[in-house]
């Protein structure tokens, strides 16, 4: 049996007919850019978010980029962030001039660990930029009050976590502000590009809103340098018919993730920590394993599709490398790296898949057994 890692036409098959009565209504309307589907989708956005500010954009990293500025993060600065994540997290400190500040993440899990993250703060220390990794809520608690007590901001980058929840609070809620990507294959996105800054401060929804249209206050009054970071109308229409979906697909996820724990027990591979109910909504099923590149081979050898987010962590990425961050720097980190792999997981996965994701990983530990037999 061939399992995709992800299948974006079987996702859209029971969307495709509201997405075309919204493509047309948009066409018929003949506002393409940040207009009225724009407002509305930020309006329900922010309601189901339960937060007084949603500032739609055109990716994940504008978001995070608009989100530092609005903080007031600039040149001179330092944040701390992780090393394993999508490059944007680290990109958005450069575009606004400051340095990223690599720690390491938590024993066992693939965050930002609270303890790395007090020890990499210096005197030049901003803020904090926390990734949701692979859609696990990360030690905000811990994290939020270690920042609180430096008088640091806190940005999260919840590209990978839409949805996902801790006592009923929501990853993107617990910092100044949250920052979201709707690429097609997240947990909800677009048929495009688009991306999303939640905050509940005043301050930094005003300066969001401006920065992301020229730097823009009113109508042809500039009083800053800006982007044209703005959403297109089409985006803002489908993300309308989307994001109501999310609540199911991200339950889809889930039990997915059970028949995974189910179907995966007593093999070889290491399963993902799961945190408290909810709090982990599967954008990626990554398990670990020390023979990744064989066991990923064979994979493929019986038609299953994987990945590996992300190959090398940021601070060995050509663009990144300093003496700071040198091989060795972030030992968890650099272990992790080299035993992840990420299984199919999307919301319309079937138990029969799983279960054959599994059948493969126990011929290859019978394999393997056998030649440690022979
Ligand atoms: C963790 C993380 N941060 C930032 C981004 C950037 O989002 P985008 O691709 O929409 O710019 C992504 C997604 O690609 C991501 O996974």
């Amino acid at each position: 049996m061939n399992v995709p890692f992800v299948d974006m036409a079987r996702l859209h098959a029971g969307t495709k007919a509201e997405l075309l009565a919204a493509f047309e209504r948009v066409l018929d309307s003949g506002a393409f850019v940040q207009g009225h589907e724009v407002e509305a989708f930020e309006h329900e956005f922010a309601a189901a978010y339960g937060t007084p500010h949603a500032l739609a954009v055109n990716s994940g990293t504008a978001a995070l980029h608009l989100a530092l500025q609005a903080c007031g993060v600039g040149p001179g600065d330092e944040v701390v962030t992780v090393a394993n994540t999508f490059i944007a997290t680290a990109e958005a400190i450069s575009l606004v001039g400051a340095t990223p500040v690599f720690a390491d993440i938590e024993p066992g899990g693939f965050n930002l660990d609270p303890d790395d993250f007090a020890a990499k703060i210096t005197s030049r220390t901003r803020a904090v930029i926390v990734v949701h990794l692979y859609g696990r809520v990360a030690q905000m608690d811990r994290i939020v009050a270690i920042a609180r007590e430096h008088g640091l901001r806190v940005i999260e980058d919840a590209c990978q976590a839409h949805g996902s929840a801790v006592d009923g609070r929501r990853a993107g809620t617990f910092g100044d502000a949250g920052c979201f990507s709707f690429y097609p294959t997240k947990n909800v996105g677009t048929v495009g590009e688009g991306g999303l800054v939640i905050t509940a401060d005043d301050a930094i929804a005003a300066r969001v809103a401006s920065l992301r249209n020229h730097g823009q206050a009113d109508r042809h009054v500039h009083v800053e340098p800006g982007y044209n970071y703005r959403m297109p109308e089409l985006q803002a229409a489908a993300l309308r018919v989307l994001v109501p979906h999310l609540e199911a697909w991200n339950a889809a996820r889930i039990r997915a993730a059970a028949w995974y724990r189910e179907e995966l027990a007593g093999t070889s591979v290491a399963l993902p920590v799961e945190g408290t109910a909810g709090g982990h909504v599967y954008h990626l099923y990554v398990v670990r394993h020390s023979r990744r590149a064989e066991l990923q081979q064979f994979l493929g050898s019986r038609g299953i599709a994987s990945a590996i987010h992300y190959p090398t962590p940021v601070h060995l990425q050509p663009a990144y490398a300093s003496e700071r961050h040198g091989p060795g720097s972030l030992p968890r980190t650099e272990a992790a790296v080299r035993e992840i792999l990420s299984l199919p997981m999307h919301p319309s996965i079937t138990r029969e898949e799983v279960a054959a994701v599994a059948a493969a990983i126990r011929e290859f530990d019978a394999q393997h057994r056998q030649e440690v037999a022979a």
